[in-house]
């Protein structure tokens, strides 16, 4: 059976998984913690990545080069573009881009990658549908489907949210998976990445962020429970 690697950028959202690791073994690398063992009958590796691109890149190659892992569930949680999106509400990616890629002075548009022949990375139909089911779980909020942007910055601020929903029609924001989705795209590996919203992403992003967290986590946990065995 292949193995399923977790990624989630804090520790919070992994909680449940690794109370219910059997077998579990920690093996360090790259100063991350990656968790294997079999969840829910699945061979799986749970890691926390930490925060931003670098640290969300570096995991994923280490997931698919040195723990063979054949897909990849990415779970966290991200602030809302889109204004009709709510915190507490769960945005499925169906394509992400890296919002903070700028080669402009090249004649490149926004987000697109130098010399790679995408820059809009797909995620896997078969763990996008998985999601879609999983999510009809989660009582009382909305679940969307469409892009996330990713880049290294927190986004609290009107006006940069205004931008990327026009330039990338994007429906919410966060720090790992765009990174996390070229990595998969380089390597061929099936990839799906799941957030629950914390914040609008504007002025207010700071306070609700800390409000709307353990909504989130909660999310994550009901979310990675009712996938994983289909995966
Ligand atoms: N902007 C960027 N990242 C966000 N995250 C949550 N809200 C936002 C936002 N408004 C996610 C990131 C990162 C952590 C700070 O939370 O992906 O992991």
């Amino acid at each position: 059976m292949p193995t399923l690697g977790i990624i989630v950028a804090m520790r919070e959202e992994l909680e449940i998984v690794l109370e219910r690791l059997q077998e579990p073994q920690t093996l360090q690398r790259a100063g991350m913690d990656f968790h294997r063992g079999s969840y829910l009958g699945k061979p799986v590796v749970a890691v926390v990545c930490g925060v931003g691109k670098v640290n969300a890149a570096a995991c994923t190659q280490m997931l698919i080069s040195e723990f063979a892992v054949g897909s990849i569930i990415n779970i966290g949680i991200a602030g809302a573009v889109e204004p009709s999106i709510r915190p507490g509400d769960i945005v499925i990616a169906d394509t992400l881009v890296q919002h903070d890629v700028e080669l402009k002075a090249l004649g490149l548009a926004p987000g697109q990658v130098f010399r790679l022949d995408t820059f809009d990375f797909p995620t896997d139909p078969a763990l996008l549908a998985i999601a879609q089911t999983a999510a009809q779980q989660i009582e009382g909020h909305q679940v969307h489907t469409g892009r996330i942007v990713t880049g290294d910055q927190f986004i609290a601020c009107n006006d940069k949210i205004q931008w990327l929903s026009a330039t990338f029609n994007a429906l919410a924001c966060e720090m790992e998976s765009g990174a996390i989705a070229q990595v998969c795209y380089l390597n061929t590996v099936p990839f799906v990445c799941i957030r629950s919203i914390s914040d609008n992403a504007n002025n207010d992003a700071h306070m609700d962020f800390d409000t709307f967290l353990p909504i989130a986590v909660n999310n994550a946990s009901t979310l990675l429970h009712a996938m994983v065995p289909s995966c």
